[in-house]
């Protein structure tokens, strides 16, 4: 059993601690903190955890394995690094930090310190996504030709004290939302040649709306990304990916799940979905899925430190980069 420590009792912390309830099993809800002590506690009721209303306590709880940072985006590095540097190992909500310096200090921490970490990039978890993967991998429709990748969201509007919507705390849409299909696509398709990117930003520079083009040799990855559609809307997540003999598509928002081979007809595909409960906690998200999958494989690694880092800080630091980058091309 994996005792956790859990920061930051908002909208991920309510997702995580949901994940935790699935796999009470392997993960017992040691301790919460959050400076809203009502979050806290109210997150906490039924778990036994004991609350704290601040992080660097939670840091000093008796036995933890692991801490779950699930804070604001601009704290990420120092609690992180703080943890670490503590003695735990460490899961970090995505984006990794909020710079690109922060983000070599951490992986360097790592670095020094030896913990096994894993970044919250969790759509190299999500169950359509890991299919992409491995049928890319298998060669079974041959090379990637074109890949599009879709994020469209309403607007999130749940932050504690509007943290998102301050550029300087959550780097806007670019960093926020968009970094999972930017981390994704250089999962798949490895390093771009080249980032081209437009996009709108409001008055305030805060990016609203994106697009991110990798070029590759012989091969093309286009990024979209919004957060700015009515509440009604929710999250829509999609790719069509052209592969040398197919065309893979995805789109949550229809359920459209399928291939079409180049020589006609479609292929309807059908997954063993992995944890599938209700999120309960509001925002955009209605299922654990691939929150689940990555907190589940993160309890695995704490426990066979070999397994493959298949979200690991060096690589969330280089989607951060990426994500930058962009929003900095706009
Ligand atoms: N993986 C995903 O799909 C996904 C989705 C949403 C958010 N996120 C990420 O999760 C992180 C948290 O986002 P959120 O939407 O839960 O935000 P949130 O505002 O809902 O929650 C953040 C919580 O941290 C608390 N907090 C702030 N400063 C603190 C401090 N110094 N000490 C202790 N607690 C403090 C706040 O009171 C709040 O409860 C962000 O980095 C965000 O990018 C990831």
């Amino acid at each position: 059993m994996f005792k956790v420590g859990l920061i930051g009792a908002g909208f991920m912390g309510g997702m995580h601690v949901n994940c935790y309830k699935a796999l009470s099993d392997k993960v017992e809800i040691a301790a919460i903190a959050d400076v809203r002590e009502d979050a806290a506690k109210a997150l906490a009721e039924g778990t036994g955890a004991v609350v704290y209303t601040s992080a660097d306590e939670l840091l000093r709880h008796p036995d933890l394995d692991f801490v779950d940072i699930c804070l604001p985006t601009y704290l990420h590095a120092e609690f992180t690094i703080k943890a670490m540097e503590s003695g735990l190992n460490v899961f970090v909500e995505k984006p990794l930090c909020r710079t690109s310096e922060e983000a070599a200090k951490i992986v360097e921490t790592q670095k020094k310190t030896g913990k096994i970490a894993q970044v919250g990039q969790v759509i190299r978890f999500w169950d359509e996504y890991v299919w992409l993967k491995e049928v890319t991998e298998s060669g079974k429709y041959g090379k990637i030709k074109t890949a599009t990748f879709k994020r469209f969201s309403s607007y999130p509007d749940w932050a504690a004290e509007n943290w998102l919507h301050c550029f300087e705390k959550s780097g806007g849409m670019a960093l926020d939302l968009h970094v999972h299909d930017i981390d994704f696509a250089r999962y798949l398709m490895g390093e771009p040649k080249e980032v081209r990117a437009s996009g709108l930003n409001d008055a305030s520079g805060l990016s609203e709306y994106i697009t991110t083009t990798y070029l590759y040799d012989g091969a093309i990855a286009t990024c979209e990304g919004t957060w700015n559609y009515p509440k009604e809307f929710g999250l829509t997540m999609a790719y069509v990916v052209e592969f040398e003999k197919a065309t893979a598509v995805f789109n949550s928002g229809t359920g459209k799940f399928c291939v079409y081979p180049k020589d006609g007809g479609v292929e309807n595909v059908v997954l063993d979905k992995s944890f599938e409960g209700d999120s309960d906690i509001g925002g955009n998200i209605s299922s654990l899925g691939g929150y689940y999958n990555e907190l589940e494989y993160f309890t695995r690694r704490l426990a066979d430190p070999t397994l493959s880092d298949i979200a690991s800080l060096s690589e969330g630091a280089r989607s951060v980069e990426l994500a930058l980058e962009g929003y900095l091309k706009v």
